[in-house]
């Protein structure tokens, strides 16, 4: 509750706050991290952010990376947020969309214009 998402990372491939998650109930899990994502090149959402000017003193920009990651997956699986308008049909990821996804990331620089265009490049 209340926590800026700076540090999430995906767990089995879902985001989680890692400040929050106690290590030992995830003994055996898959963590990644920022650094995990990269695979001989940028992940794609990497080279999004810095080809966008995505981030600004880059604090947040690990957390918003690996939370981006989980949300658009969320998003492949169907999966509806506050913001979708007919949960029955497969959500557009538009600005209100991705605003509402990823509202459990905080950036203090304000870089979300450039955060959400970066995910809608990815996203396509
Ligand atoms: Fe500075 Fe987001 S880029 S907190």
């Amino acid at each position: 509750q209340g926590q800026c998402g700076a540090c999430t990372v995906l767990i089995d491939g879902r985001r989680v706050n890692a400040c929050l998650a106690l290590a030992v109930a995830h003994d055996g899990a898959e963590i990644t991290t920022i650094e995990g994502l990269a695979n001989g090149a940028l992940h794609p959402l990497q080279a999004a952010f810095v080809a966008g000017d995505a981030f600004q003193c880059g604090y947040c920009t690990p957390g918003q990376i690996c939370s981006a990651v989980g949300m658009l997956a969320e998003a492949e699986a169907g999966w509806p947020s506050h913001a979708t308008a007919d949960v029955a049909e497969a959500a557009a990821l538009d600005d209100d969309e991705i605003r509402e996804r990823m509202s459990g990331n905080i950036c203090r620089c304000g870089a979300y214009p450039n955060i959400v265009r970066a995910i809608q490049d990815v996203a396509g």
